[in-house]
């Protein structure tokens, strides 16, 4: 188990938990998100070295309101509270929060902020700043032994604190980017009141992780299933370092990767000494398509085979003891949630087969947000295409082909994304679109070109900005780069003789276009 100075965020419902984590571990200090309802045993087991309580969409004087245990306070240990869970410190301990009746005390959106820059937490900050509100209650009266530490013009408890104890209430959210000197005021908390050192870097991580993986590991078999996405590339690449020839990857090539893609994942994992497999299973694939138009119905084939298929070559290898996944802490923060409607059955590679005889699962990244994915990636020698790349759906190119499947189909769209991808990185745009790729219609339309007609497919161009991939807006691509994209793609890629910008956010559709 690897130990890291740790801080515990528990949670109370609120919006920004995922973010209060992010920026914690931005400032070098382990954390984890858990549920309030954690027992305070369980929490103790994990010797954090300070909590967070978050915010939250309830008012803590009502019944059914989140409560805590209040042996929390009796352990030493510092907490912040922000929002509701500042106000949960003042009921707990004894102060009084009511509802704001008027627009006195209510607050929402951008406030000028007064500090006590006595206060260790608003230690270097300036006497006033912006800091970002929204809460409907406050806090008519502290708990005793806590001060006032800020106020706004029309809220006199914008933060609380007790310093003796360590305990420190802020009714804004130092989390969101709108509050000018939130982070400081979370390093404040992390370095100044709970004593961190910053142990939490990429590099640690990947020496105790490598650490961790041979004991846990032994002398024992691991199966990767590699799909070249970010999180299983690093799974994999962190494994070779830690295990060499006990790992297998096995990359199953179904023919439905973007132009080169499958050599260079394999070029990039022959720097270590693993035993990769790659499979290549386009044939296979294409004629389980053949004829499938339905969207659901390919993935569904896709991810049947693709199982079918890791599955047969985990039995070639034979006794296996772990099979690793590259599942990160998002996956873990969110899983849970299964009352939404099935807009797409989406396929991961880590999917677990149902016949592989394994003892136990490993999942090394587990603890880790995306972009700490990244840096390990980088730490670990692991070429920038494949650390920084777009999200790319299980399924492939399957379902950016609209329609029945043919392989001079998939040829087609292959060289028009690679154009497409290639010019947008050409006019410096990748920072700022999230995800780009071109889309194979199944319409064909009349043109002319030289003197000839041509009776050829149309391809759409989508590109998407968007922060969670849950809603997205589509990217303003400047009109010359359009431009340039469609001339060279028209002129180069034959079989293609219009192109069309998808002009279409999401919800009303979605990003991928099946
Ligand atoms: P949609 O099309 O649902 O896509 O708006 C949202 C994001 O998910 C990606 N996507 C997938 N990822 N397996 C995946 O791992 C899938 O089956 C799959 N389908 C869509 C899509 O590229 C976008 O980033």
């Amino acid at each position: 188990m690897i130990q890291h100075q740790t801080i515990i965020i528990l949670d109370f419902g609120g919006q920004y938990n995922q973010l209060i984590a992010r920026r914690v571990r931005e400032c070098g200090v382990y954390c984890e998100v858990k549920p309030y309802t954690t027992s305070l045993d369980t929490l103790k087991s994990l010797q954090p070295i300070g909590f967070i309580f978050t915010g939250g969409p309830n008012s803590v004087y009502l019944d059914d309101a989140p409560q805590i245990d209040h042996a929390i306070f009796q352990l030493g240990v510092p907490i912040l509270g922000i929002c509701y869970g500042c106000q949960l410190i003042a009921h707990s301990l004894g102060g009084q929060v009511t509802s704001a009746q008027t627009d006195i005390a209510r607050e929402y959106g951008k406030t000028t902020t007064y500090f006590d820059p006595n206060c260790k937490l608003f230690h270097g900050l300036p006497s006033n700043s912006i800091t970002w509100m929204s809460h409907g209650d406050y806090m008519a009266q502290v708990p005793e032994g806590f001060f006032m530490t800020a106020h706004t013009d029309v809220c006199p408890t914008a933060a609380i604190a007790n310093e003796c104890r360590g305990f420190y209430g802020v009714q804004f959210h130092p989390e969101v980017n709108h509050t000018e000197h939130g982070t400081e005021i979370i390093h404040n908390f992390l370095y100044k009141i709970c004593g961190a050192v910053g142990d939490w870097t990429m590099e640690d991580y990947l020496n105790t992780s490598i650490v961790s993986i041979r004991e846990t590991v032994g002398n024992g078999k691991v199966l990767l299933a590699l799909s070249g996405g970010v999180d299983s590339s690093v799974c994999a690449a962190l494994l070779a370092e830690a295990i060499g020839k006990q790992l297998t990857c096995v990359f199953v090539d179904h023919g439905l990767m973007r132009k080169n893609e499958g050599d260079e994942v394999e070029t990039a994992f022959r720097k270590w000494s693993i035993n990769f497999v790659r499979v290549n299973a386009e044939k296979r694939f294409l004629s389980k398509l053949s004829g499938v138009e339905e969207p659901e119905y390919k993935r569904k084939i896709i991810g049947e085979e693709f199982i079918r298929v890791f599955e047969e070559e985990a039995r070639k290898i034979g006794q296996v003891n772990f099979l690793a996944q590259g599942t990160i802490y998002p996956d873990v923060i969110e899983s849970g949630t299964g009352d939404a409607a099935v807009i797409k059955s989406h396929h991961n590679v880590g999917g677990l087969p149902d016949c592989v005889d394994f003892q136990e699962i490993i999942e090394p990244l587990r603890p880790l947000f995306k972009d700490e994915v990244r840096l390990l990636g980088r730490a670990l020698g692991l070429p920038e295409y494949l650390v920084t790349r777009q999200p790319f759906p299980g399924p492939g190119l399957a379902i950016r082909v609209i329609g029945s499947l043919t392989k001079e189909k998939l040829d087609i769209l292959r060289e028009a994304d690679a154009i497409y991808r290639d010019e947008i990185a050409a006019a410096a745009l990748t920072q700022n679109i999230h995800q780009y790729f071109a889309v194979l219609t199944n319409t064909r339309s009349v043109g002319v070109m030289g003197d000839g007609r041509t009776y050829d497919y149309t391809l759409a161009l989508r590109a998407v900005t968007t922060s969670d991939f849950m809603t997205a807006d589509w990217a303003r691509i400047p009109y010359e780069v359009l431009e340039r994209i469609s001339s060279k793609i028209i002129n180069e890629v034959k079989g293609i003789n219009r192109i069309v910008y998808d002009i279409t956010s999401k919800p009303p559709a979605t990003i991928e276009w099946e």
